[in-house]
Formats: structure tokens, C-alpha cells, sequence
């Protein structure tokens, strides 16, 4: 017997007011529904199929999950109809789990529990109680035990009372649940096929139903409108710094940062407020970031210190390296150990060896910067042609003057010095002074013009 699970994902989500499916909406940088499919996954299912509807492509190509069955409900009727577009396809003696598309918090450890708690056979439902139930399934039990739901708008005053309420988890039998969604009606306020009506129908045809309580409401919250999503974003914000400050990772502000994707950290690191990190992002031991910082897709090594306000994309470092305040390291720009970047400083595509600096108001694009360089403030690497880039590279040792101007492609020798407001469109030789640059003149008897009277 193997379990399969459904993902509801074919609304609207009308209250989000948004042209994007609400299942696509972002949450800590990934789709709300990529966090249902990385749940579903740590369960060991026969197969995960996805109902959609609402977004129909895009949905689709937002999601790459490979191995996923996507089952089609064109038009909206309800969540019950919605899994009946996945029963075809699912087999009878499987125990069938079906989630829901923007329920993003729950743990697989949760679902789990749901599982190994109920009885081949029997069925199950995942409930909680809420502080404010509002716009929830309600769950009426009779003598403890679980007897239906009842939908916010269907139910009267004295069920709008009842704290538990329907997480949208549903753990079901195959069989039985094709044959009770077979009769199913929607003779309800939406005139909807309410999944939540196998409820009733399980307890009529005398099957065990489990109303199980998930731990804490947070975990099993929908995100329905703009509000809930800035909320669920919170909650998770919290579970991943919780994680990280366990790990021994120091925050300033634990709430405070943003992580949309992973970071992985080593020991001692220490992150300041407003850090904000994008995709996949590595520190290394003893790591700093200052206030401010944005860092995406970045590995940086030990001991690095990034100070405030940088913006750090497919960068790499090694150890000891000192970057910012104000610095934008780009795609690929690749430093090694103790390289300092300072303020108002650009790297692209460009490696930077051992124990060079690049202090202040620098452009440098596609270059091979060898150990010990000393860049000077202002140092521009001209790399585009207005077509084409082309490469610079600068010895070991070298040192350029303030104001350089570097026109690719060109080379500058190991221990060469570069006078300041040089051009260098030709290779310049090692060891040497090179300047390039109009000499100065003074102009004897020159007087600067008068003004004329005008009449
Ligand atoms: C649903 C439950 C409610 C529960 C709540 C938990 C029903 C009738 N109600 O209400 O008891 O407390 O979730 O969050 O099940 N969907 C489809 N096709 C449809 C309709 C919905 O795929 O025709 C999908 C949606 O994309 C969404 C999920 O099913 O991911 C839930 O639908 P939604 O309209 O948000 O239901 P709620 O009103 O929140
Ligand atoms: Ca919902």
C-alpha cells in the first residue's frame, strides 16, 4: 500500500488581488507552492500530483519539480472537485494525502506524525486551534469525536465559536474517496464541491475519522490575501534565523534579516540588521556582515568582514577579505585571500589575487589581478568597446596610479607603476614607470579674459 499525494493549486486566490496565481506568489524567495512540494517530498510518497487550473502554464513552468503528475481542473468548482481531477491516475489501495496548495508552513514532520497515527483504513484530518478562526472550516465533534466540517459561510453562530478548525489536510483511503466524491453535491452558500463534506460521508458509512491537532497554528496557516503572505513570510523568516541561531550563528536583530534561499554557515559568524540573502549563500568561520547588506548566490570564505551597504551577487572570496562600505561585487568576480574592496567600488567578472586592494571609486571589469596590486582610486578598466569586451591584466606587484584609465585589451608587468591619469590603451612593461598623459605646460604672459562693458 503506497501513499499518494494531491496538491490543490488551481485557484484564483481572488482575495490576493494579484495577476499572479496565489500559489506562485513568493515566499522566502520561492513560490508558496515550491514550499508544499519540498514538504511533500521529504514523505515517501508513490506519487505527488498537482491539481491546477488558475495560471494554467505559468503555474506549470514555474514549478520544475521533476517527477510530479499535474492533473488539470479547468474550471474552479470547489476542492472537492479539484481532487476528483487527480483520482484517475490514483491507485484504490493507496492512502491518499491531500494538501493544499497555499497551506506553505507545514513541516514534514507533522505530516508524519498524521500518518503514522492513523490506521490503514481509517481516515484523518489535520486540525489546530486558532485564536481568530475566522474564514476557517470549522470542525464539529460529537462526543469527542470528529463528525464534519463546516464551512465560515455555511455554519451558524454557535459553530462560528468553534477554536478548531480544518488545516485543509486531508489523509483518505483511494477507494473510498473516489466512490464518496462521486456524491458529492455543492448544495451549499458557494454552490462549491467541498472537499470537507467526506467528512460527514466517512463518519455515514462508519470509517474511523481522526481529527488530529497540529502543534502550533503558524505551521498550518493559508495564506488567502496580501496580509496573510507578509505574515506566513514572518513566521518562516523566524524558523529559518531560529535554525541558523541554533547552529550558533549570531543576529543582531533576529527579526531583523531575510533569507530567500539558503545560507549555510560556519562557526562564530555574526550578522547584522537588514541583511538580506538570495538563492544559495555560504560564510565561512568568523564571518561579519554589517548592516544593510544584500548577498545573493555568493560563497565568501573566513573571517571576511563585509561592511555596511553592499550588494554581493555571484561573488566568491576566500578568507580575510575586507570589503565596503559601498561596494558591488558582480557575476563572477572572484577574490582570493586578504583582498580588500572598498567604497563605491564595482568588480565583474574578474579574478583578484592575495593581498590586493581596491579601495576607492573603481571600475573593474573582466581583468586578472595578480597578487599585492595596488589599485588607485578612480581606476577605470575600459572594457567595452561599444561592441565587444576584452580583457586586462595586471601583474603581480603592480602598482596603478590614481585616476587610471586601463583600455582593454591590455597588460600591465609585474611591478610596474602606472603615473596617475595615465590612459593605458598599450601593454606596459614590468619593473617601469609608465605614464601616459599630456605633459604639463604653464603659459608665460597669459591673462585670463576681462569682461566687456556693455552698453
Ligand atoms: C479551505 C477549506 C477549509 C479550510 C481551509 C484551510 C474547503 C471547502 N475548505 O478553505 O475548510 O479551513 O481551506 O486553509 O476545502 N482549490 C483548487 N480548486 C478549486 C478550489 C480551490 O485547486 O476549485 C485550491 C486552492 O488553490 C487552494 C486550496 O484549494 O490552494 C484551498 O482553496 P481555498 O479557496 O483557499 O479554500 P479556503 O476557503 O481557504
Ligand atoms: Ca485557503
Amino acid at each position: 500500500m503506497g501513499l499518494s499525494i494531491i496538491i490543490l493549486a488551481a485557484g484564483q486566490g481572488t482575495r490576493m488581488r494579484s495577476d499572479l496565481p496565489k500559489v506562485l506568489q513568493p515566499l522566502a524567495g520561492k513560490p508558496v507552492l515550491a514550499h508544499v512540494l519540498a514538504c511533500a517530498e521529504d514523505l515517501v510518497a508513490t506519487d505527488v500530483c498537482v491539481v491546477y487550473g488558475h495560471g494554467g502554464e505559468t503555474v506549470q513552468a514555474a514549478i520544475a519539480t521533476p517527477g510530479i503528475r499535474w492533473a488539470l481542473q479547468a474550471e474552479q468548482l470547489g476542492t472537492g472537485h479539484a481532487v476528483q481531477q487527480a483520482m484517475p491516475g490514483t491507485a484504490d489501495e493507496n492512502r491518499v494525502l491531500v494538501l493544499a496548495g497555499d497551506v506553505p508552513l507545514l513541516t514534514a514532520g507533522t505530516l508524519k506524525r498524521l500518518l503514522a497515527e492513523t490506521p490503514d483504513g481509517d481516515m484523518a484530518v489535520l486540525t489546530v486551534d486558532m485564536a481568530d478562526p475566522t474564514g476557517y472550516g470549522r470542525i464539529v465533534r460529537e462526543d469527542g469525536g470528529v463528525k464534519r466540517i463546516v464551512e465560515q459561510k455555511d455554519a451558524n453562530a454557535s459553530q462560528l465559536k468553534i477554536a478548531e478548525i480544518n488545516t485543509g489536510v486531508i489523509l483518505c483511503p483511494g477507494g473510498r474517496l473516489k466512490t464518496w466524491l462521486d456524491k458529492m453535491g455543492n448544495d451549499n452558500s458557494q454552490g462549491e464541491y467541498y472537499l470537507t463534506d467526506v467528512i460527514a460521508m466517512a463518519v455515514a458509512d462508519g470509517v474511523a475519522v481522526h481529527g488530529i491537532k497540529a502543534e502550533n497554528s503558524a505551521e498550518v496557516m493559508g495564506i488567502n490575501d496580501k496580509k496573510q503572505l507578509a505574515q506566513a513570510e514572518r513566521a518562516l523568516q523566524a524558523r529559518l534565523v531560529d535554525e541558523l541561531m541554533q547552529q550558533g550563528v549570531g543576529f543582531a536583530d533576529p527579526a531583523r534579516v531575510d533569507i530567500r534561499g539558503t545560507l549555510k554557515c560556519g562557526r562564530d559568524v555574526f550578522i547584522d540588521i537588514n541583511a538580506v540573502f538570495e538563492g544559495d549563500v555560504e560564510l565561512g568561520d568568523g564571518t561579519q556582515v554589517a548592516s544593510n547588506n544584500l548577498i545573493r548566490d555568493s560563497r565568501l570564505g573566513a573571517n571576511v568582514v563585509i561592511h555596511s551597504n553592499c550588494h554581493i551577487e555571484g561573488a566568491t572570496t576566500g578568507s580575510d577579505c575586507e570589503i565596503g562600505p559601498f561596494a558591488r561585487l558582480r557575476p563572477g568576480a572572484a577574490l582570493a585571500n586578504k583582498v580588500k574592496i572598498g567604497n563605491f567600488v564595482e568588480v565583474k567578472k574578474s579574478t583578484i589575487a592575495d593581498g590586493s586592494k581596491v579601495n576607492h571609486l573603481t571600475y573593474i571589469g573582466d581583468a586578472e589581478i595578480g597578487t599585492a596590486v595596488n589599485v588607485g582610486a578612480g581606476t577605470i578598466t575600459c572594457n567595452y568597446d561599444g561592441v565587444n569586451k576584452h580583457k586586462t591584466s595586471i601583474g603581480d606587484n603592480a602598482s596603478i596610479g590614481s585616476n587610471v584609465n586601463l583600455v582593454a585589451p591590455v597588460s600591465i608587468g609585474k611591478d610596474a607603476t602606472i603615473g596617475a591619469g595615465s590612459t593605458i590603451s598599450k601593454s606596459a612593461p614590468a619593473g617601469q614607470l609608465t605614464v601616459a598623459r599630456t605633459r604639463q605646460t604653464s603659459v608665460p604672459g597669459w591673462k585670463r579674459p576681462e569682461k566687456k562693458e556693455t552698453k
